[in-house]
């Protein structure tokens, strides 16, 4: 059966590094089809809105989606619910892709493109796993409003809702503890239980879930310890699971880690296999069109959808394989070149994961 996948490149270099995952996709013994649709600041410039129904629709009935990235400096004065950051929020609630899992991985040829000493991240290997669709990023209500008392009476605020419903913290938990079985057995719950309601109900459901995971080894920390811990001793982590806020910024901090984030993918799921497979970098406006960018993350972004939307775990091998390989053989984007590599362009990065391939 053809599997379809929604190949929806967004804006900044999204179109160009997309291209070069689709051409690996397509390069495989698979039986899939690549329908296209505008999003983001692209799909704001053809359509009025960053997420078009068109676009939408085809997302949801696709096997998989292959996302770009979205933004451009030129839409930040647009009202909140047209900016192209609506499409990825959109996607994710209406696809319902709660579990966001983010690798990141120091390939050893890389090690000097980290900031910190190479003892402390050489051979880092941690996987993050955010909640993606509840927290303060959804919650309500929100909004401004006027105070009715208190000492800034008749002022105005600026409020959020931070919440987690007891469903949504068990089966993020699951997500992450089977995560942890399949690697090195511990897990990580950041959260800021010493302070926060949402943080101590979600501690306890974790706590309660990890009974039906004995093997994995369970600790909890809260998250200005974790930031700090992260780029004291990042080795000491294995798996990661934390809400939506605290995961955004920490899976920042894990992928600067490693230098490289033009190497690090992402997936976003939800209970059906369906995902969402984005690099976890973003638009680069700066350096759009230029055939500059490097491609890899949205190809190991494709080794992810390969792996857990399409159901072909050796394909998704052989792609990180022959990322691994051109590594190896000295090629380098821009953002990653140093004496004695061999520097190429977006498209020659593509041509050698395709060579190695063949
Ligand atoms: C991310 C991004 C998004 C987020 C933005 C673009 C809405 O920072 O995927 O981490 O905050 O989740
Ligand atoms: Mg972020």
């Amino acid at each position: 059966m053809t599997q379809r996948i929604a190949v929806l490149p967004g804006d900044g270099i999204g179109p160009e590094i997309v291209e070069q995952a689709v051409r690996v996709l397509r390069a495989l013994d698979l039986d899939l089809e690549f329908v296209s649709a505008p999003v983001g600041g692209a799909a704001y410039d053809l359509h009025g809105h960053p997420l078009p129904p068109e676009s939408l629709a085809l997302a949801k009935h696709a096997s998989a989606v292959l996302f770009g990235a979205v933004g451009d400096w030129k839409y930040d004065t647009l009202e909140r619910a047209l900016r192209p950051e609506q499409a990825v929020l959109g996607l994710r609630r209406e696809l319902g892709l709660f579990a966001n899992l983010r690798p990141a991985i120091l390939y050893p040829e890389l090690a000097k493109a980290s900031s910190l000493k190479p003892e402390i991240v050489a051979g880092l290997d941690i996987l993050i796993v955010r909640e993606l669709t509840g927290d303060i990023y959804f919650g309500q209500p929100r909004g401004v409003r006027v105070l009715e008392d208190g000492p800034f009476k008749g002022e105005r605020e600026g409020f959020d809702t931070m919440r987690y419903a007891e469903t949504e913290v068990r089966r993020i938990a699951h997500v992450a503890f089977q995560a942890a079985q399949k690697r090195r057995g511990q897990l990580c719950s950041v959260d800021k239980a010493n302070v926060l309601e949402t943080s101590q109900f979600w501690r306890n459901i974790v706590i309660d879930v990890a009974q039906e995971y004995p093997e994995v080894e369970l600790s909890h920390m809260y998250v200005d310890n974790a930031a700090m811990q992260l780029v004291r001793e990042p080795k000491a982590f294995d798996v990661i699971v934390t809400g939506n806020l605290f995961g955004d910024i920490l899976s920042d901090e894990a992928a600067m880690l490693t230098g490289s984030i033009g190497m690090l993918p992402s997936a976003s799921l939800n209970g059906s296999n369906q995902g969402l497979y984005e690099p976890s970098h973003g638009s680069a406006p700066d350096i759009a069109g230029k055939n500059i960018a490097n491609p890899l993350a949205t190809i190991l972004s494709a080794a992810m959808m390969l792996r857990y939307s399409l159901g072909a775990p050796v394909q998704a091998l052989q792609v990180e394989a022959a990322v691994q390989q051109v590594l190896a053989d000295g090629l380098r984007t821009a953002d990653l070149y140093e004496a004695g590599t061999t520097q190429v362009s977006t498209s020659e990065m593509g041509d050698a994961v395709l060579k190695v391939l063949k």
